[in-house]
Formats: structure tokens, C-alpha cells, sequence
């Protein structure tokens, strides 16, 4: 199993936002967590790539154990994943290209390979045109699909991605549900959040986890 997750609960103060959850993802497989706003969609997200600690329960991604994870070792799990957060953290005073090149210069990608790299994936969101523009500058939408090349510039064995349809118009919002089909196509696990039904019904091979239903 690429991700098991048994019993998991997770509250803030007094309010418990997910109550006992379980599932496994196989490799190659593609999730979608649904449930209305405040489920605890991003909560879940935020546990599975160590950005939150685990309360109750017992969480393991890309054969890590996160109860027994280390501020130290987090980059090693962070490294097998690609991350559309919903609120983009895009870099504003870097351009398009810097924000979607940054996680290749990390890894010491040579530079024209990093270029070419950065191009083709700006091209499959529809911004290469706007490779050389300061994020600040972008719409929403815009910053979005940013968010979006630069999780999956990496290759990454897990996509997790927090709604990152949530400022696009319908056209668009397809086009890149498209490309998250063909990543987990050619083997890239996803798991995505949204509750955009549209969505749903053009991944349906997809887990589908329902966290309003939890409890
Ligand atoms: N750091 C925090 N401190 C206190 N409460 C929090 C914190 N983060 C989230 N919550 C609460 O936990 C609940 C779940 O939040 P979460 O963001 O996981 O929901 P969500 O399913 O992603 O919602 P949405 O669809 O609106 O994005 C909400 O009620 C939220 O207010
Ligand atoms: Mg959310």
C-alpha cells in the first residue's frame, strides 16, 4: 500500500474534525476526498505530507511511518510528493518560471534541462506565455495553474492536490482534471480534494472518500 491510514482522529481544541477515519491507496491509484467545507478535507491533506501531527491513529505515505516521522526526515517523504496547496504558496515577488523551476534547482537539475522541463509543463497548463511575469501579477486562476505545474514539474510518485479547480472556469477546470488523469495514467498515485461534482464525474475509476459521512 502507498498510503494506510487507520483510525485516524484529528481535532482542534474541542472540535474534532475527523473522527476515525480509515483507507489504503494503491500505487497507481487515483482518491478523491470529498465532503462539504469544513469535513476536513485540507486537514487530511495537511497529516498526509507532515504538515500536520498526528493526533489519534496511525498514518504511513510512500512506505514512511508518520507517527514516527522526524522534522529531520520530512524532506525525504516531501521529496516523493507534489503538492497543489488551496491556497496556491506560490513565491509573489518570483516569476511563473522561477516558481515552477525552484523545486528542479533544489534537486540540481541542470539549468537547460530545468528550462525545457518548466516549458513543457507551463505549456500543459496554458501559462507558458506568462513564464517570465512576477506572480503578484496573476489572477487567481492564474496562480492556480502555478501551483498546479509546480507540483507535478517533480514527477512525483503522490500528487496531492486541495482543490485546485476552486478558481477556474469550467473549460479549464476540465483541461487540468485531464492532465491529473494522465499523470495517474502513467503511474503517478493522486489524491485529490474537491467537492466540484464535475470533477468527480471525469475521474471514474477514482476512491472515492467521503468525509462528511464520517463519524
Ligand atoms: N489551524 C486550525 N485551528 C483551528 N481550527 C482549524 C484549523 N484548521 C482547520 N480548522 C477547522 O477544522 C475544520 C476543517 O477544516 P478544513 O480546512 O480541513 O476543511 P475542508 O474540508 O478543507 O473545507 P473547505 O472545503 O472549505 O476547504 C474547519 O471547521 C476549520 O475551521
Ligand atoms: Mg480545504
Amino acid at each position: 500500500m502507498l498510503v494506510s491510514v487507520k483510525k485516524l482522529s484529528h481535532s482542534f481544541g474541542s472540535h474534532w474534525v475527523l473522527k476515525n477515519i480509515s483507507f489504503q491507496v494503491r500505487e497507481r491509484e487515483c482518491v478523491i476526498l470529498t465532503g462539504h467545507s469544513g469535513a476536513g478535507k485540507t486537514t487530511l491533506l495537511q497529516i498526509l505530507h507532515g504538515a500536520q501531527p498526528i493526533q489519534r491513529g496511525v498514518a504511513e505515505v510512500a512506505g514512511y511511518h508518520l507517527n514516527k516521522l522526524t522534522q529531520r526526515r520530512l524532506p525525504l517523504l516531501r521529496r516523493q510528493l507534489g503538492v497543489v496547496f488551496q491556497d496556491f504558496k506560490i513565491l509573489p515577488q518570483k516569476s511563473v518560471g522561477e516558481n515552477v523551476g525552484m523545486a528542479l534547482e533544489v534537486r540540481r537539475m541542470p539549468r537547460a534541462q530545468i528550462k525545457r522541463r518548466v516549458n513543457a509543463v507551463l505549456r500543459g497548463v496554458q501559462m507558458e506565455q506568462r513564464a517570465d511575469l512576477k506572480c503578484a501579477r496573476l489572477s487567481g486562476g492564474e496562480q492556480q495553474r502555478v501551483a498546479i505545474a509546480r507540483a507535478i514539474v517533480v514527477n512525483p510518485k503522490i500528487l496531492m492536490a486541495d482543490e485546485p479547480t476552486g478558481n477556474l472556469d469550467e473549460t479549464l477546470s476540465l483541461r487540468l482534471v485531464q492532465i491529473f488523469k494522465k499523470f495517474n495514467e502513467h503511474g503517478t498515485t493522486v489524491i485529490l480534494a474537491t467537492h466540484n461534482k464535475q470533477v468527480i464525474q471525469e475521474l471514474p475509476h477514482s476512491q472515492l472518500i467521503d468525509l462528511s459521512t464520517h463519524d
